[in-house]
């Protein structure tokens, strides 16, 4: 339209026009191009910008990856994304997350980080178009058969510190124009910017972890100091109390010796005996709070322990309709420990089961598996189970739903003993509406293979 006016105003110029005008106009193509070029920069580098601000703002992994797709979908003009990333857990690239995409319900989209793809792009470093990767990596491969799956046209890995966290894989455009440089180029930033993003994510989350575990380490340490306490008072008062006891205890006998006592008086200072040893038996019980650190620890294998405490009173847990079910995950647990001690607590765990089961019999099943240096005994019954209001004091000295029959020093004994033996004891109820008491204790260095 321009050139009809110009043909219109100036008919005599043409011949100039042809001659000089021509190298301007094609400038001004030239120059038409490279403001665009400029301006698609600006907006690749605004773009760019914001994302960047975005990404480093969020600390939530899905958040992250989300936003880039949505990126590279707006910004690259494709209809979908996909990326894999580094799980937290297993260090496999098996975090898949895709946009837009129709990837089969039954596919499994990990990349081995040994695989030749990911072997490939960590030492490239670079994103790579799919005819790159036909020569590099086998086209019958596994990770080939992925990246048609993905309909993957540009490929590009997530690097940091020389690592491979991740890949992106973008489809054909849109608009079945091939990538340009500038493409590549905007996709590089991107990831750069995603992969100090996710190491940032990364961090968070384990200092999250790490701050989680400090606060329950830090719960479960008052908890402790506060039943030890307990246990220390309620020790040291039973150290006052034995002396006069057995003091008691001789009169008593002296007394019932005597030639003119009636026998009235005699009946009544048997029962008088009687209680006096209950009391004692208590005051006993008490004294086993300070005995664990006195006892010598040697080397033993925990599930001969557990097996003679079992064997010691099946016949009994049989006879009132109990039956013990044994899981072990090996038969060769070593720990340092006492075993009269530790049968103690395995004892006063199986006799606690029974009393939940005396009504109808049950269940008992006690299990022994060693996890990250540490051997679990866990004993699971299918009685009464602990009401959510009684739980947290189980392990009180004296706490007992038993009335007459419990003393409500069980519990807490085993505790102490746990304790000495720098483990943890707890208590939830199970799936079977019963009881389950959870034991965790320190593996001896070098021996947790056998089991
Ligand atoms: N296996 C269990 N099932 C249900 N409740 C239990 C079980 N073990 C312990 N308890 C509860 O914990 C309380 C304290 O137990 P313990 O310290 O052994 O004292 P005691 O057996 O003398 O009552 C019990 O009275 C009971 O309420
Ligand atoms: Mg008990």
């Amino acid at each position: 339209m321009a050139d009809n006016k110009d043909q219109d105003h100036k008919p005599e110029s043409i011949e100039r026009l042809r001659v000089e005008e021509f190298p301007v106009a094609s400038q001004i193509g030239a120059l038409t191009d490279a403001n665009k070029g400029l301006r698609r920069k600006i907006f690749d580098l605004y773009t760019i910008f914001e994302i960047s601000r975005h990404l480093n703002s969020m600390l939530n992994l899905e958040s992250l990856l989300d936003a880039t797709l949505f990126t590279c979908i707006g910004q690259m003009g494709v209809a979908g994304a996909a990326i894999v990333v580094q799980d937290a857990t297993d260090n496999k690239l098996s975090h898949f997350h895709w946009k837009g995409l129709t990837i089969p319900k039954d596919s499994i989209m990990h990349f081995s980080r040994v695989g030749r793809l990911a072997r490939h792009l960590q030492r490239i470093g670079q994103p790579q178009l799919i005819r790159e990767l036909q020569g590099a990596i086998p086209a019958e491969s596994d990770d080939f058969a992925k990246l048609k799956i993905i309909e993957a046209e540009l490929v590009v890995p997530l690097i940091s510190k020389g690592n491979l966290l991740g890949i992106l894989f973008l489809p054909r455009k849109l608009s079945e124009m091939p990538y340009q440089e500038n493409d590549l180029e905007f996709v590089s930033i991107l990831v750069n910017q995603l992969s100090v993003a996710i190491v940032n994510a990364h961090l968070y989350e384990s200092e999250k972890q790490a701050l989680l575990e400090l606060r329950s380490a830090q719960k479960r340490l008052i908890e402790s100091e506060r039943l030890a306490a307990l246990g220390r008072l309620a020790a040291s008062i039973a150290h006052e109390v034995n002396n006069p006891l057995g003091i008691i205890k001789n009169y008593l006998t002296i007394l019932t010796k005597m030639p003119d006592v009636s026998m009235d008086a005699k009946s009544s200072v048997t029962i008088v005996h009687e209680e006096v040893d209950r009391i004692a038996r208590i005051v006993r019980q008490l004294l086993d709070f300070y005995r664990p650190t006195l006892e010598r620890q040697v080397e033993l294998n925990l599930i001969e322990v557990i097996d003679s405490t079992l064997d010691l009173v099946s016949q009994k847990l049989e006879s009132v309709g109990v039956e013990i079910h044994r899981d072990y995950f090996g038969d060769d647990v070593r720990i340092s420990g006492s075993s009269s001690r530790l049968k103690q607590v395995f004892l006063n765990l199986i006799l606690n089961a029974r009393d939940s089961m005396a009504s109808s019999g049950g269940k008992l099943m006690v299990e022994a598996r060693c996890v990250d240096g540490f051997v679990e005994i866990s004993f699971s019954d299918t009685g009464t189970g602990i009401p959510a209001e009684d739980l947290p004091r189980i392990f009180e000295p004296f706490f007992t739903t038993k009335k007459e029959s419990g003393t409500g020093l069980g519990l807490a004994v085993c505790h102490g003993i746990i304790s000495s033996h720098n483990g943890a004891i707890s208590a939830s109820n199970n799936d079977l509406g019963g009881a389950k008491f959870l034991i965790k204790l320190p593996l001896l260095k070098g021996k947790d293979a056998s089991a």
